[in-house]
C-alpha cells in the first residue's frame, strides 16, 4: 500500500493556507495527511479551524522566550511526531540554521511574491512600488536564508492599474490556495 505523506502545519495567524491543506487531505485521492497543527500564537485564528477540522493543535508560544529555547521546544514536538514535511503557513518567524539542521528538504514555506523578487514582509505592497506588471505566490523550501531555499513552484497573477495592496493581496491569496497542495503532492510524488 502507498504511504501517506505526513504533514505538520505551523501557523501564527489566520490559517487559510492551513485551511486549504486540510481541506485538500481530505480528497479521497490525497498523498498526504495533517496530523498536526502547532501555533506560536495561543490567538491564533487558524486553531479554532484546525479543531473544526478535528485535528490536533499545539500552541508553543514564542513570546517572552529566547529563539534557542523556542525553536528547542518546537523542534522536540516536531520530531516526536516524525512528519515527513513541516508546512509553514503564515508562520511568522524565522528559522535558524540550528533548527533547520537535519530537516534539509523537509521544510518547506509559502511566499506571496515570485521569488527571488520581494523578500520578506509586505510583499505585495513591494511588489505594487516597484511598478510590476505581475505578481504571484512561491512554494519554497527552507533555508536559513530568509525566502532564499530551492523553489518547488510559483504560481503568477496580473497586477490590475487601480489594485490595492488588498485586492493584490486577495488575488494572490486565491493562487496560494492551489499551489500549496500542488507543491505538496509535486514533491511527494517525486520522493516515492
Ligand atoms: C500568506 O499570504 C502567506 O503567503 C504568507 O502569510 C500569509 C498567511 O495567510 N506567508 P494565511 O494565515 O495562510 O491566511
Amino acid at each position: 500500500m502507498k504511504k501517506t505523506a505526513k504533514i505538520i502545519i505551523l501557523i501564527s495567524g489566520r490559517g487559510s493556507n492551513m485551511e486549504s491543506l486540510i481541506k485538500s487531505s481530505k480528497e479521497t485521492d490525497s498523498p498526504f495527511e495533517i496530523i498536526e497543527v502547532i501555533s506560536n500564537k495561543s490567538n491564533a485564528l487558524g486553531l479554532e479551524k484546525a479543531k473544526n477540522f478535528g485535528i490536533s493543535t499545539l500552541i508553543i508560544e514564542s513570546k517572552g522566550k529566547s529563539q534557542k529555547d523556542f525553536e528547542n521546544e518546537l523542534k522536540s514536538a516536531i520530531l516526536a511526531k516524525s512528519p515527513d514535511y513541516i508546512c509553514l503557513a503564515g508562520f511568522m518567524k524565522l528559522l535558524s540554521a540550528d533548527f533547520l539542521s537535519g530537516l534539509e528538504n523537509k521544510v518547506i514555506n509559502i511566499h506571496p511574491s515570485l521569488l527571488p523578487k520581494h523578500k520578506g514582509l509586505n510583499a505585495q505592497k513591494q511588489a505594487l512600488e516597484a511598478g510590476d506588471k505581475e505578481s504571484g505566490c512561491t512554494v519554497h523550501f527552507v533555508t536559513a536564508q530568509m525566502d532564499g531555499g530551492e523553489i518547488i513552484l510559483q504560481k503568477k497573477v496580473p497586477i490590475i492599474k487601480g489594485d490595492t495592496e488588498d485586492s493584490l493581496s486577495q488575488r494572490i491569496l486565491g493562487q496560494e490556495h492551489l499551489a500549496y497542495s500542488e507543491s505538496l503532492r509535486k514533491i511527494i510524488a517525486k520522493n516515492s
